[in-house]
């Protein structure tokens, strides 16, 4: 369900027309509804009403500060994985008890921040991040609040860059292990157990990989308590997918049963880390059409959206729906829709049917709101869209479209590459 909608033949977010805030803001463009991102949040947050719960919004899904206080203000906390993310959830005004932090390589100085802004916990992806972090926690003469990431072996049947859960990835201590590993965090002095951690992948679209992975954890549970190890907090990470296409996700209310079902007796809070179900279908990227043309028999429409702003269908082949922001009653076109940037994998649609356009036409790129704008990248210097965020009838700039002074800062001509002097 989203507040992306057609009212005679005209795309609208929320109470706004999209061509309104197109003509405010120019292209490319990323859209978002306020009441599409809250409304989700409580969807999936009243699904585990049951059960003692904390949702940490994944960050990385979409860190704008602006979209993270969305988040906040509905009673989230954030789940971050750098120190850039940790100063945005608090420049958002996360609470930091609300703060989780994985990630397979944080910094002593990444690590230094989280403890001294007083984090819920670190969720421990190595038994050497364990060790460092006990010693930069003595130095500071504080203990750090751990989970350790399990690694359970589980495959999360989706697309193989996205899955974090198996033994050949790089991601959390593998499950054999985690006895043991955590039997040597007990002796430590400056760190204190308090859960168990898993991320299993994104873009998860069936139920099985997640209770398998819960079903590993239960039982590692129990023999953690059986070693005296207190287990608070049962982190089961983000994952859940949405239709980007014809896939049919799980419903939170289905993912929230098959997991309380199961788990409800564990006397842990548990933890989710969502961030594409929050966000995904709360988004679109809002792009101008340049040029039309045939090149053999196959045609494309380039559009002034690249894949410097979004990477997914380049990255991972991933489906995003096309649609026109008017719809003109015109005929179907199949083409490749392209963006400007020097490189044949730059397309945000393959072979695509889609509604006729014409230049200057506007077209929207649906599900653009998770690993969108936060995956963007300055490439062929091409200055970051701007970002907007609607709420009911009014709409407003949550990130300036960056200028070709904002590409330069920070560099500089040194003396020696002024010539040979
Ligand atoms: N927690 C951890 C530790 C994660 O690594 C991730 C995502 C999440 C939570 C949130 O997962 P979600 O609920 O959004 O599936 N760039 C890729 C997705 C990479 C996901 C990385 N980790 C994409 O565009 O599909």
């Amino acid at each position: 369900m989203n507040y992306f909608h057609y009212i005679e033949n005209e795309l609208w977010c929320e109470e706004v027309p999209v061509e309104r805030i197109v003509e405010a803001v120019g292209t490319p463009l990323y859209l978002y509804s306020y009441q599409t991102i809250t409304r989700h949040f409580q969807v999936f947050d009243a699904a585990f009403a049951g059960v003692p719960h904390l949702i940490c919004f994944s960050a990385k899904a979409n860190s704008n500060i602006a979209i993270l206080k969305t988040v906040v203000a509905a009673g989230g906390g954030v789940d971050i994985v750098s120190g850039g993310e940790l100063f945005r959830a608090l420049r958002a005004g996360a609470d930091p008890k609300k703060i989780v932090y994985a990630g397979v390589g944080k910094t002593e100085q990444e690590i230094t921040s989280a403890l001294d802004a007083g984090i819920l916990m670190f969720n421990i992806e190595s038994s050497q991040e364990l060790q460092v972090i006990n010693s930069v926690a003595g130095r500071l003469g504080t203990r750090a609040p751990i989970s350790l990431r399990i690694n359970p072996d589980v495959d999360p049947l989706t697309h193989p860059h996205i899955s974090t859960g198996l033994k050949q990835n790089k991601f959390g201590i593998n499950i054999e292990k985690s006895r043991d590993e955590y039997r040597r965090a007990k002796e430590l002095d400056h760190i204190d157990i308090v859960g168990v951690d898993c991320h299993i992948g994104s873009q998860i679209t069936e139920l099985g990989p997640f209770i398998d992975a819960l079903t590993r954890l239960k039982d590692l549970i129990a023999r953690l308590r059986e070693d005296g190890i207190e287990v608070r907090y049962l982190d089961l990470g983000g994952g859940l997918g949405i239709s980007y296409n014809e896939e049919t996700p799980p419903h939170p209310d289905e993912y929230a049963r098959a997991i309380i079902e199961r788990a409800k007796d564990l006397d842990c809070t548990f933890i989710f880390e969502p961030g594409r179900v929050i966000v995904g279908n709360a988004g679109v990227l809002v792009s101008r059409v340049l040029y039309v043309k045939t090149n053999a028999d196959k045609n494309f429409v380039i559009v002034d959206a690249g894949m410097n702003d979004l990477i997914r269908p380049s990255l991972y082949g991933s489906y995003h729906g096309i649609v026109p922001v008017r719809e003109k009653g015109k005929g179907i076109l199949t083409a490749d829709v392209v963006g400007p940037i020097c490189e044949s994998g730059d397309f945000l649609a393959k072979a695509r049917e889609i509604t006729e356009v014409g230049r200057g036409d506007l077209i929207a790129v649906k599900s653009a709101g998770a690993y969108g704008f936060s995956m963007s990248s300055n490439y062929n210097s091409r200055p970051r869209a701007a970002e907007v965020l609607v709420r009911k009838d009014r709409f407003e700039i949550i990130r300036e479209r960056e200028t070709y002074d904002d590409l330069v800062r920070g560099e500089r001509i040194t003396d020696f590459v002024e010539g040979l002097k």
